[in-house]
């Protein structure tokens, strides 16, 4: 008989056991609504579909041996174990050829099958493409912010941060490069892996010190689709987000040509407080010139969000982020990055200016900020 206690424990223990298991259920839900945009389950392009084209059979096999397994170790703990008042050992067995070999051999053999078309999806996915119209970026990981670079082509660069621009139904080779190799003993600044994914467009890859890796995308309709830094990498790795805006042909060159109708930077600063807090000294505002340690902010205005992709552009999150970046955003004590500038007497009135001055003069239609002198 269990006596009160073990009849409680027991109840507590199922109760927890429960919702536990409510709350792991609860991610194999409807993955398709607005929240649920990291979904490899859903692919927007052929190098993502084709990895989960392998993936889905390779479940299911997994499932039947899962299933197989655990029902088989159940069975044989349950149907040989020493019941109640038995007294004797187990039998004892020592060595069965023809079991040993057969399960050696039908794992093998189920293993050799389903290599034939993960390698042949892994030389697949590692071709470039041989598309002319290819589209050439290379992405530089930071923590905790993505830079986009993307290459003359003819034209002019863009250099940009976070949020990637692509044309719908063109191939995109990136060249993901690290930071360059650790050299000192600070190694918590620069010798980090982080990984890049977009799972909708393709797999992941790792951003190495040191090293250019390339991952292709490939957009099949126009659309926003979200990524995140897939390799932890310091404080603000989980802050460390991206997106891709997949556009029509049109709609593309427009933005890569919004890109260039800029002022020159020192025209553009004069008589801001930007220019006293010294914002363009890691930052840059000149089109296709990446900033020394910080994001370039052209165009800052037209981004969605800001600050690894975590905070919607408005005016609140802007302003607070330029007074206080490091209580909005775990930024780790030894990153060279973005200061808390209240502790430099920067006034919440200032931050205010500066935002206000980003959103109408880094826009590319500059709409009335509520908050701001229009
Ligand atoms: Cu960068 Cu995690």
């Amino acid at each position: 008989m269990l006596d009160r206690t073990q009849r409680t424990r027991r109840r507590i223990f199922a109760a927890v056991a429960a919702i536990a298991a409510v709350v792991v259920l609860a991610g194999c839900g409807d993955s398709s609504g607005p929240d649920n945009d990291q979904n490899a389950l859903q692919p927007h392009g052929p190098y993502a579909k084709k990895i989960l084209d392998l993936t889905r059979p390779f479940f299911w096999i997994a499932v039947v041996i899962g299933i197989g397994v655990t029902f088989a170790t159940i069975y044989v703990a349950l149907r040989f174990r020493v019941k109640p008042g038995e007294e004797r050992a187990p039998v004892q067995v020592h060595g069965n050829t023809v079991l040993e070999v057969s399960w050696t051999i039908v794992p093998a053999l189920i293993l050799a099958v389903m290599a034939v078309p993960t390698v042949a999806t892994i030389f697949d996915l590692a071709k470039k493409p041989t598309d002319p119209r290819t589209i050439h970026i290379t992405v530089k990981a930071h923590q905790w912010w993505w830079e986009f670079d993307y290459e003359g082509q003819g034209k002019k660069n863009v250099v940009t941060a976070n949020e990637m621009h692509i044309p719908v139904g063109v191939p995109v080779e990136l060249s993901l490069k690290g930071p360059d190799p650790c050299t000192t003993a600070n190694c918590y600044n620069n010798g980090v892996i982080h990984s890049f994914w977009i799972p909708e467009l393709n797999g992941k890859k790792d951003v190495v010190p040191g090293r250019t890796q390339f991952l292709k995308l490939l957009a099949a309709k126009p659309g926003t689709y979200l990524g995140q830094c897939a390799e932890y990498c310091g404080l603000s790795h989980a802050d460390m987000r991206m997106r891709v805006i997949a556009q029509s042909a049109d709609d593309y060159a427009a933005w890569q040509r919004s890109q260039f109708d800029v002022k020159p930077q020192a025209e553009l600063l004069k008589g801001v407080h930007a220019v006293d807090y010294k914002c363009g000294n890691c930052h840059s505002f000149e089109a296709g010139k990446a900033g020394a340690v910080a994001p370039n902010l052209t165009k800052l205005a037209d981004r969605t969000a800001f600050a690894g992709d975590i905070y919607r552009m408005n005016y609140d999150n802007l302003w607070k982020w330029i007074y206080d970046a490091p209580g909005r955003k775990p930024l780790g004590p030894l990153v060279d990055s973005m200061p808390a500038f209240k502790d430099q007497g920067m006034t919440e009135a200032q931050a205010q200016e500066i935002a206000c001055f980003l959103l109408k003069n880094t826009a590319t239609n500059p709409q009335p900020v509520p908050g701001c002198p229009s």
